[in-house]
C-alpha cells in the first residue's frame, strides 16, 4: 500500500519512479530461512481457506522452491499469465507512484524481510506481506485487470481529493477481502493470506462482521491498519468485483461528498449479513494481530 506522505523525491539510490533492484544476491541465510517459516506456516494453514486463484498463483509462480524469491524469475511467468510484474521498491511509495505502477501493471514490492522476532507482528509490508500476499492473484486474469483499473482509478480519486474513499475499497477488497464459494467463505485479500492469525480470525471468529460487498458502504466505512478487522466484506466472485468497479465513479463520489461515514461495527439496513459479530474481541482491546 502506498504512504500519504508528503515526501515526494526518491530516498537516495532509488530511480525517479521509486524502484531499486532487488539486489537477490544481498540476502542472507538466516533471511532466506524467514521466508520459508512464513512460507511453510501458510502454506500449510490456507488449502481450504484460501480461495483457489490465490492457491493455483502461489502453484504457477513456483513460490514453493526455497528461499525469498527472485523477481527476475516470478516475472518471467506472472509477465506471461497477465502482463503483471514485481518491482522493488525500498517500502512505501507515495500514492501517485504507486498507483501509476498498478496502472501499468506493475506491483511495487518491498525488498526488505522481517526480523526472526517480527514473524508475527509488522507495521510496514515487507517482501513476504508483498509478493506471498499480493501476487499470487495478479495471476488471475479478471483480478489483474481489476487492479489496472484500481491504479488508474486512484489517480482520478487523487485529482478530486477524495483517495480516503477509494482507499478503503483497496483495504476492503486487495488487503482483506474474502469470497463466497459454493464450499463457503474463502480469502483473496493479501493482508490475510500473509497472516498466521487473521487467516484464522478472518474466517473462524464470531467477534468480526461478515457482511456482503456493497461499493458505496464500503466506501463510507473507515478501517483499522493495527489489529484485526471488525468488519469483512464478502464479494460473490471475481467478476462480480469487477464489473461493480468497471463504471465511472463520479456520481459515487459526488454523493460520498455529502454522506456520512458508517462506524467500524454497525450494520446497516440493507446488509446483506455473513455474520453479525459479537465484537467481543476488539471491545476486548484486541492487539494480537499479526500480518
Ligand atoms: N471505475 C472507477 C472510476 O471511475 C475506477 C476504478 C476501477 C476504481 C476499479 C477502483 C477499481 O473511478
Ligand atoms: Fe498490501
Amino acid at each position: 500500500m502506498s504512504a500519504d506522505g508528503f515526501n515526494t523525491s526518491p530516498p537516495p539510490g532509488a530511480r525517479a519512479d521509486w524502484t531499486i533492484d532487488q539486489d537477490w544476491a544481498a540476502y542472507s541465510a538466516a533471511e532466506h530461512e524467514v521466508w520459508m517459516t512464513l512460507y511453510r506456516r501458510q502454506a500449510e494453514l490456507l488449502p481450504g481457506r484460501a480461495c483457489d486463484e490465490f492457491l493455483h498463483g502461489l502453484d504457477a509462480l513456483d513460490l514453493h522452491r526455497g528461499g525469498i524469491p527472485e523477481f527476475a524469475r516470478i516475472n518471467e511467468e506472472l509477465t506471461r499469465l497477465t502482463g503483471w510484474s514485481v518491482v522493488a521498491v525500498p517500502g512505501l511509495v507515495p500514492d501517485d507512484i504507486f498507483f501509476d505502477h498498478l496502472a501499468n501493471r506493475r506491483f511495487p514490492a518491498g525488498r526488505f524481510i522481517r526480523k526472526p522476532h517480527e514473524l508475527d507482528y509488522l507495521q510496514e509490508p515487507d517482501v513476504f506481506h508483498d509478493v506471498f500476499g499480493h501476487v499470487p492473484m495478479l495471476t488471475d486474469p479478471i483480478f489483474a485487470e481489476y487492479m489496472q483499473a484500481y491504479g488508474e482509478g486512484g489517480l482520478k480519486a487523487l485529482g478530486r481529493g477524495q483517495l480516503h474513499n477509494l482507499a478503503r475499497l483497496y483495504w476492503y477488497t486487495v488487503e482483506f477481502g474474502l469470497l463466497e464459494t459454493k464450499q463457503g467463505l474463502r480469502i483473496y485479500g493479501a493482508g490475510i493470506v500473509s497472516s498466521l492469525s487473521e487467516s484464522i480470525f478472518a474466517l473462524d471468529d464470531p467477534s468480526p462482521n461478515r457482511i456482503g460487498f456493497d461499493l458505496e458502504r464500503v466506501m463510507r466505512t473507515p478501517y483499522r491498519i493495527d489489529d484485526f478487522q471488525q468488519v469483512y466484506f464478502v464479494i460473490p466472485s471475481l467478476r462480480a468485483l469487477r464489473e461493480t468497479t468497471l463504471a465511472d465513479f463520479s456520481t459515487i463520489y459526488e454523493r460520498l461528498a455529502t454522506a456520512p461515514d458508517i462506524a467500524i461495527d454497525a450494520m446497516e439496513p440493507c446488509d446483506r449479513i455473513y455474520t453479525c459479530g459479537t465484537q467481543a474481541y476488539a471491545r476486548a482491546g484486541g492487539r494480537m494481530a499479526s500480518r
